[in-house]
């Protein structure tokens, strides 16, 4: 078979397809049975939430409107009935100037990400090529893997201030950050997947400036932000303009396997995003925006997502990085603060061997992480700090979390007594 340069492109095993496969294996139970994934992205199984949605899917199996979702595309920008209730509900909460021209629905967030990516980067009509700029690598592993043209990213390692009880918080070095004649966007999840980090009101106003200067768009991953699902656990206000582009999805909401992502924009982009939807998928699924349109009308957005769903993750964070700080007594092991999102990043200070073989040695333990070498693509000089680090999600039971977290301490301590031996 021949295939095209696209297809050469895209018939790769990146990272986050190893990932997807993991979760698929263990969801299907092709792996190992016992094998503790801690490293998947799927959001947790929170019987209120569960509860919820078995009440609002009967609801409207009885009154034929999941059935009609079914039964019905929509049109190419998504639900209009969704868009509608969607822009008056952030311009009532926020006082965003948005209407039904600033929304676009794609099928999740992933999808929107290769829209944005390639509408915006690869190689321009003039020859040029331009990139997405990452102000803060590591960033989100399913975007590495998104361009149609190669080496579309530009990112930059971050200062790192080191905090009380083993943790430590990235931050955006201000100071290296240049925004060349080849960017043509600034790009970053807030809160980051695979950090946890979120990025201060700051940080985010001075992204604001740099991308209005140099007249480019700002795109902010709120996969895991405000107002829903609200995975976040510091007080920072949500952020909106017309040079924003800002990405959310029912995912992180517990419904990933709807796949709905939402894109608020400029109309103009909302009308090249319009165009491309109809072309790629003549319309977005309707099955999401049903039911997300059905909880913004029971106006019981904000409470599952403020009540049930925050103080949900924020506990079991916390109950993650106390094991982890009691089980990993190394003073060479720190944990990013958790400030949102699903995961936890973890820093191996002078690992001996790399995060890739790390993951391996786990895997065959049993137990399934992320390693820290995916996270950082778009960098001129492979950073050290990246082989030292992986990701764990924290959103699997106690019992799971207990034995994950005793296996990666067994492992860990195996690895740095393996070299301190020798050197005695
Ligand atoms: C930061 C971030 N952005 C985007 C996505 C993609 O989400 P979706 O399920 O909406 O495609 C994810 C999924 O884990 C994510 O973590």
């Amino acid at each position: 078979m021949k295939i095209s340069s696209f297809g050469q492109n895209f018939n790769q095993y990146s990272g986050i397809t190893q990932l997807m496969n993991d979760l698929n294996d263990l969801n299907e139970g092709i792996r190992t049975p016992g094998t503790l994934m801690l490293g998947g992205g799927n959001p947790a199984a929170i019987p209120e939430i569960v509860d919820y949605f078995q009440q609002i899917s009967e609801e409207m199996l009885q009154d034929g409107e999941l059935i009609s979702a079914m039964m019905n595309y929509d049109g190419p920008q998504g639900k209009n009935s969704f868009i509608k209730s969607l822009s008056l509900f952030l311009k009532k909460t926020y006082g965003w100037d948005i209407s039904e021209k600033n929304i676009t629905i794609t099928n999740g967030s992933q999808s929107s990400f290769f829209y944005l990516f390639n509408l915006l980067a690869g190689k321009q009509p003039d020859g040029k090529k331009n990139k997405i700029l990452l102000p803060l690598a590591p960033e989100y592993i399913g975007y590495a893997d998104t361009g149609l043209d190669e080496d579309i990213f530009a990112s930059y390692f971050p200062e790192i201030e080191i905090l009380d009880n083993r943790q430590f918080k990235y931050h955006i070095n201000f100071d290296e950050l240049s925004v060349n004649d080849d960017i043509c966007a600034i790009c970053v999840s807030r809160p980051t997947n695979p950090t946890g980090n979120v990025l201060t009101d700051d940080e985010i106003h001075q992204l604001n400036k740099l991308a209005r200067e140099n007249n480019i768009p700002l795109i902010i991953d709120n996969a895991y932000g405000l107002p829903f699902p609200n995975i976040i656990f510091e007080e920072v206000a949500p952020f909106w303009n017309e040079n924003t582009i800002l990405c959310m999805s029912l995912s992180k909401l517990g419904l990933p396997g709807l796949r709905c992502g939402i894109i608020i924009s400029s109309e103009e982009m909302t009308q090249v995003l319009t165009n491309l939807n109809g072309i790629v998928n003549l319309a977005p699924s309707s099955v999401g925006p049903a039911i997300a349109n059905r909880i913004l009308h029971r106006n019981e957005l904000l409470h599952l997502s403020e009540d049930v769903i925050q103080p949900y993750y924020a506990e079991k964070a916390k109950f993650a990085v106390d094991l982890l700080l009691n089980s990993i007594p190394d003073p060479k092991f720190r944990v990013h603060k958790p400030q949102g999102a699903i995961f936890l990043w973890l820093w191996f200070d002078e690992l001996p061997i790399s995060s890739i073989e790390l993951y391996q040695r786990l895997k065959a333990r049993g137990v399934l992480v992320v390693p820290g070498e995916y996270f950082f693509f778009g960098q001129e000089v492979f950073p050290q700090h990246a082989s030292q680090c992986l990701r764990l999600s924290y959103v699997q039971s106690e019992e799971t979390m207990r034995k994950g977290i005793q296996m990666i301490a067994e492992e860990i301590a195996n690895v740095y007594g393996a070299v301190l031996v020798p050197n005695d």
